[in-house]
């Protein structure tokens, strides 16, 4: 039994081939090659290029630069698989892929902490006015007088998705002493509610009683602007948004109006609706702190994603 298993595993995994199509850490195409396959690593393929020869992989692994679309899927005739290192899907088209039997696997959990933590760094970044004070040291100024800020203890934050980051910025945000909101589709778990202390209430709820509104939720049909002129109307004056989700989720024309009017008091950004973002009107506002799409840039959550990513390929590929 055991040598007849042992003999077809081999053969099984020396066809399969897979292409790496984005910069992914070295430790999961190891475990891929470990494993018996084939990997070729291309990080920097063109969609031309991609489309040339997606025919001959039976797996893809991509990050959000190249983009998995219905055009490329009809031409993926042996593919079987397509591995995400990391979160978002809407790089993706799950739906064209999932017609055509082709699996989509992510690992959502692999960059929750960094961008958990990111959350809270921009929080910081914006209540202390940390770039600016940077920035004028740097220039040999002292501003002590100036630059004055305000503290995360006492203030209330709304999050919007309380999956995998979500949760991880409710329980930091907990030990900073905040009070807790949250919205979410689905009622979460009574243990949840007793860990965080937090209520779960509706978005207009959220949005009017929050100081920090931040957003934890996938980019989807539903979930695509989301955040527009009605709901930071609601918000309250003077209160701040968080994105380090997805861009296009707030309609980012309705964001530039609310912060140039002080109907905002800021927002810190790692994501856009553009990326990298063309219009720098948001980005060059005072009230604005931003970083380039850095939520999941840490080397903890790369290794995490390249190897996750990996096993949950090879377990797919192999399952009998
Ligand atoms: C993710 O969806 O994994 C993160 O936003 C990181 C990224 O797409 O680069």
């Amino acid at each position: 039994m055991a040598s007849a298993s042992f003999k077809s595993g081999p053969s099984k995994r020396q066809r399969l081939r897979v292409l790496v199509c984005d910069p992914i850490k070295e430790v999961g195409i190891e475990r891929l090659r470990g494993a018996g396959f084939k990997v070729d690593v291309r990080p920097k393929i063109t969609s031309e290029e991609l489309k040339a020869v997606i025919q001959n992989y039976d797996a893809l692994i991509v990050r959000s630069r190249t983009k998995v679309t219905s055009t490329l899927i009809e031409r993926a005739e042996r593919l079987k698989v397509i591995g995400r290192a990391g979160v978002g899907l809407d790089n993706i088209d799950v739906e064209a892929a999932e017609k055509r039997g082709i699996a989509v696997l992510n690992t959502p959990e692999a960059p929750a902490d960094s961008t958990a933590e990111l959350t809270i760094g921009l929080i910081l970044a914006l209540a202390r006015g940390i770039p600016s004070a940077v920035d004028s040291m740097k220039k040999g100024k002292w501003l002590k007088g100036r630059l004055k800020g305000w503290q995360l203890k006492g203030k209330t934050i709304g999050l919007i998705g309380l999956g995998n980051v979500g949760l991880r910025v409710a329980r930091l945000a907990k030990a900073f002493g905040m009070k807790v909101l949250f919205t979410k589709r689905t009622p979460p778990s009574p243990d949840v509610l007793q860990e965080l202390e937090a209520e779960f209430v509706s978005l207009e709820d959220l949005l009017r009683r929050s100081d920090i509104v931040s957003l934890h939720v996938p980019l989807t049909d539903e979930t695509r602007g989301m955040v527009g002129t009605r709901e930071l109307g609601l918000m309250k004056r003077g209160a701040i948004l968080v994105n380090t989700s997805r861009g296009a989720i707030v309609d980012e024309e309705a964001l530039l109006e609310a912060l140039r009017s002080g109907r905002l008091g800021g927002a810190a950004l790692d994501v856009y609706t553009v990326e990298p973002p063309r219009d720098m009107r948001l980005i060059q506002l005072s009230n604005v702190v931003c970083t380039p799409h850095i939520g999941a840039q840490t080397e903890e959550a790369q290794v995490e994603a390249s190897k996750l990513i990996a096993e949950k390929i090879i377990q797919y590929l192999l399952q009998p």
